[in-house]
């Protein structure tokens, strides 16, 4: 029976997996101790087959590494054959040196969960594809368009069109376009690399007047995207705005900030827990373990 080890950001859904792989699901504690070192106990006995790790790296993004480092490396102790499902991968962004001195954390990454014991690496909507340029083991990137879509189709729009805040999402709007059934547009962001803020550079645009607006971004951290995309949009006259998204990390009172600037909701996935992640992807992530 495969091993199936839910690290603690991610105990729902890797339960959700578990049963439907009808593994072994031995669950993990962690304990902090005042000086913040974190002590990991798995509560269950691993058995000496194939290994499925489960570990979210949201905030806290280092110790959600570093726990899931440690469930790889104790598989790693009775396994041969050790998976890592990482269903939101933290980082991700930082796959190449934007600005000179700066590290390219996946690097780092890949180096880590080879050496801890990690024969493949599974990641749910990856910031880009260049990040798995840096394993050195067997990747592999699964979309959550395709449940994002099934929840979208049940909703009633008014002429839906799918909108990328950015050009660096155009594949993505375009793949959630075709299934959906509709057209795309991407617009142009401009983000300061030093203090973060983002602009639209996208100029009028007529075809989104009376439209419902689907955006669809791969994760919302501050909301600055979303924010900068919605104002935009509206001054544009368009109808309402719906928020598709794979990781909802909301950070810094983001959700009432995106409301504030005039989205009617935000849908996520379960890659990251919360209010708004009501699509459950279990299932898309089972297809890809078998
Ligand atoms: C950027 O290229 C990503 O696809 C997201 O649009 C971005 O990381 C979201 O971050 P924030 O919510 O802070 O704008």
């Amino acid at each position: 029976m495969i091993n199936l080890i839910a690290g603690n950001s991610s105990a729902d859904l890797a339960k959700k997996i578990s049963k439907k792989l009808q593994a072994n699901l031995i669950k993990s504690e962690v304990k902090i101790f005042p000086d913040g070192e974190s002590k990991i106990t798995l509560k269950g006995k691993l058995s000496k087959s194939k290994s499925i790790v489960v570990q979210s790296i949201y905030p806290p993004v280092d110790s959600n590494l570093l726990h899931a480092l440690s469930l790889i490396s104790k598989a790693k102790d009775c396994s041969n054959e050790v998976m890592v499902v990482i269903p939101y991968l933290g980082y991700a962004r930082q796959d190449r040196e934007f600005l000179p001195g700066e590290i390219v954390t996946m690097k780092v990454l890949g180096r880590l969960f080879k050496g801890a014991g990690a024969s493949k690496v599974i990641v749910v909507d990856i910031h880009s594809k260049i990040g798995f340029k840096h394993f050195k083991i067997k990747s592999e990137n699964i979309s959550a368009i395709p449940d994002l879509v099934r929840y979208f189709k049940k909703l009633v729009l008014k002429k839906p069109l799918v909108v990328s805040p950015d050009q660096g999402g155009k594949l993505r709007a375009k793949e959630f376009a075709d299934k959906f059934g509709t057209e795309f547009i991407a617009l142009k962001k401009q983000r300061n690399r030093k203090t973060g803020k983002v602009q639209i550079k996208t100029e009028g645009l007529d075809e989104v007047r009376n439209r419902d607006i689907i955006l669809v971004d791969d994760m919302i951290s501050t909301g600055g995207s979303i924010i900068k995309a919605t104002e935009f949009l509206k001054k544009q006259k368009c109808n309402r705005v719906f928020v598709a998204c794979t990781h909802a990390l909301l950070m810094n009172n983001a959700e009432k900030k995106i409301k504030k600037s005039g989205v009617s909701r935000i849908i996520s996935t379960n890659t990251i827990p919360g209010k708004t992640s009501i699509v459950d992807i279990s299932s898309t992530i089972v297809k890809a373990i078998k």
